[in-house]
């Protein structure tokens, strides 16, 4: 029976990503090392969907183990890889350990595998920097990244880019995730943040929930309509669904060449701002902010040009700033009274 192999399936996207794999008929084996996740997510994902997942804990820079894995489980015929650090600041102090971690699973999974696989790769809206022109295509330059978790993103297309080139049989999807926030209708599972939450959207739910302080606003004097910067944030399992859509380009052979890259975002930005405004709205709850300086390295704003993904397939986000407020805060509140 083949199989779709989801690294970082315990993940906030990969997780997501399985139930939505699940729901359209794929069977799924798991790979994680929960270097950024929970053990418990396997639970909750046979609670949503009553299926127990097949699942190995399996690091991925450690290369002999990899294909020892591959070669049990010749029944996979896809993989989608999630497996990476992704966090901006932490990658600004720890670059080897990004370089190291990031490339070595890439590499090691490629190996293993052969370069004959059909291969969908998180990637990343940040490889644009901030785009000359709005909202941002595939086309479009890719920039120098303001982060070394950036450049792990961009460095990954330019190998997978490459590897394409000399191998027929492997046909890879780069999907360049804009904002990923929200949560699973059941709460059950969503964004796990370790440590006080970089990002807005965790950082905003913990804030509401007491467990931070006042939401700073990382500056408003950007040269936007209400002056904070904008990004252009899409609801997990719009994204979940979207690696679906991959898979089936890919197992149908309808993809154009064996390296394609899709944007994933809403075609909408959204500025910090209206985000709280919207998080207040769909809850109810009030919000504690202030209006703080810049943040090194944000872009002033981006948002992704969807043409491309709605053709090419099929897809188009259904899910709107309210419902990803909400989901993400019904997550926080199932936090609160379950622990993980
Ligand atoms: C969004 C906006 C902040 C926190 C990064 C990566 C991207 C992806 C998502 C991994 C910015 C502002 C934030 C806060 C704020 N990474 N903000 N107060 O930086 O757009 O994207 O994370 O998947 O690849 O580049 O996301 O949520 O950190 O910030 O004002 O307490 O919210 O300045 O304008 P970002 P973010």
């Amino acid at each position: 029976m083949a199989k779709i192999l989801v690294t970082g399936g315990t993940g906030f996207i990969g997780s997501h990503t399985v139930v939505e794999l699940h729901n359209a008929g794929h069977e799924v084996i798991l790979v994680d090392n929960f270097a950024n996740s929970s053990p418990k997510i396997l639970d909750q994902l046979e609670v949503i969907t009553g299926k127990k997942f097949e699942f190995e804990e399996l690091d991925l820079c450690e290369e002999a183990k990899v294909k020892a894995f591959v070669a049990a489980h010749p029944e996979i015929t896809g993989v989608i890889h999630f497996a990476a650090y992704k966090a901006v600041g932490e990658s600004v102090q720890h670059p080897l350990k990004y370089y190291k971690n990031n490339f070595f699973s890439l590499i090691n999974l490629l190996n293993a595998f052969d370069s004959k696989i059909d291969f969908v790769f998180s990637s990343s809206c940040t490889v644009y920097g901030q785009p000359d022109t709005l909202p941002v295509t595939e086309s479009a330059a890719v920039k120098k990244a303001e982060s070394p978790y950036g450049n792990t993103k961009q460095i990954a297309e330019e190998i997978l880019t490459e590897t394409c080139a000399v191998s027929p049989e492997l046909f890879v999807t780069s999907l360049r995730y804009f904002n990923p926030v929200g949560a699973h209708e059941s709460a059950l599972i969503g964004e796990l943040p370790i440590g006080v939450p970089q990002n807005l959207v965790p950082f905003i739910t913990q804030s509401a929930i007491g467990k931070r302080g006042a939401i700073t606003v990382h500056g408003a004097d950007y040269n936007t309509p209400d002056g904070s910067a904008i990004r252009d944030y899409i609801h997990v399992v719009d994204l979940a669904k979207a690696h679906v859509a991959a898979i089936k380009r890919l197992e149908s052979k309808a993809a154009a060449s064996n390296y394609e890259v899709f944007n994933l975002g809403t075609g909408k930005g959204s500025s910090v701002l209206e985000v709280i405004q919207a998080f207040e709205s769909s809850t109810g709850e009030k919000l504690n902010y202030a209006i703080g300086p810049r943040r090194e390295g944000d872009v002033e704003q981006v948002y992704g040009d969807v043409t491309k993904s709605a053709e090419g397939l099929g897809w188009t986000a259904a899910l709107d700033l309210s419902e990803m407020m909400r989901s993400a805060w019904n997550w926080e509140k199932y936090l609160k009274e379950n622990p993980f």
